[in-house]
């Protein structure tokens, strides 16, 4: 039996529709829900659900029973999230879940990074995981291909790309492909105790994707490389919270440093092909 944490979110869907297409039938799937009413799709599938908060602990531990292995998405509730992937982690072990794949980060440095917010979660979610007894596997996810058209902005056609980047490249992958390496790493053996980058061969700065999204569109879009501070200070102008302001320009400023530029992928491999490139997926947004 496998459970899928963040099941009616973008990641955890996603795991399950592959997981699915690879024949692994709906009655071995589980998937833990906080809301109930957002899951008639995979009831629909013949998913069981289960309901269960990260911060309730003794839901997951109901929730958890008779679960072989667990996909653990990443919260996304920034209030306490390592006691909420602690609070998953101990309900697995309590039921003798065999493997945990917990979505982490692709990231140059966890130390070091400009965005420790983000980073120190997954390297201390992913050290308390191993110290858990548990078999492992880690899944090194880089950033979204998704996130691409959130960075560019609305207007980008209009006003070109206004992002606080510099030079930096990112070996974008689309979720859908993340998740599929999910699918396979919880349907096929091999997988224990293992980390694995999943990330781009091919790793593209903000100038190439405005040349792409030019080509796509037949207009011009510029590439504006604005520093931190002034990209914050427009967005608030234009009504966003200083402090999502803030959040967003700490992955520019990351991106720019070239923290997610690893230079490492193991995403083929795992999916026994050339996941898509990025231009075939930015044709599937601005084609
Ligand atoms: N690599 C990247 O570029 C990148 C980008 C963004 C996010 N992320 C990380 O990857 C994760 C998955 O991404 P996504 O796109 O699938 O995000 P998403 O669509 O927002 O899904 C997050 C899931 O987590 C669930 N969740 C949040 N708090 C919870 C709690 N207290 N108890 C149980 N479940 C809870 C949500 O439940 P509801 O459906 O009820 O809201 C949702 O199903 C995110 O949560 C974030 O940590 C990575």
């Amino acid at each position: 039996m496998i459970l899928i944490t963040g099941a009616t979110g973008h990641f955890g869907k996603a795991a399950i529709d592959s997981l699915l297409e690879k024949g692994t039938a709906a009655g071995d799937i589980i998937a833990l829900v906080r809301d109930e009413s957002k899951a008639a799709e995979l009831k629909e599938k013949g998913i069981q659900i289960k309901a269960g908060d990260y911060h309730d602990y003794d839901s997951l531990r109901k929730a958890l029973k008779g679960v072989d292995k667990l996909l653990l998405v990443s919260s996304s509730d920034l209030n306490d999230r390592l006691t909420q992937h602690k609070n998953v982690i101990n309900a697995a072990k309590e039921n003798g879940v065999t493997q945990i794949a917990y979505t982490s980060i692709d990231i140059e440095s966890f130390t070091a990074s400009v965005i420790p917010v983000v980073s120190q979660i997954h390297s201390d979610t992913a050290d308390y995981l191993k110290k858990s007894g548990i078999a492992y596997t880690l899944l090194n996810d880089t950033l979204y291909a998704d996130l691409v058209p959130m960075f560019a902005g609305e207007k980008v056609l209009e006003t070109g790309i206004f992002f606080p980047a510099g030079d930096g490249k990112t070996p974008f992958v689309a979720r859908a492909e993340m998740a599929e390496a999910a699918a396979v790493v919880l349907s096929t053996g091999g997988h224990e105790n293992q980390e694995y980058a999943i990330t781009a061969d091919t790793a593209y700065s903000f100038s190439e994707i405005a040349a792409i999204i030019s080509e796509i569109t037949g207009k011009d879009v510029q590439y504006l490389k604005p520093d931190a501070d002034t990209y914050i200070a427009e967005l608030v102008k234009a009504g966003v919270p200083e402090g999502d302001a803030g959040f967003f320009a700490g992955f520019g400023v990351a991106i720019g440093k070239g923290e997610f530029d690893t230079k490492r992928s193991d995403l083929a491999k795992l999916l026994g092909r050339k996941p898509q490139g990025l231009k075939e997926f930015l044709k599937t947004i601005y084609g």
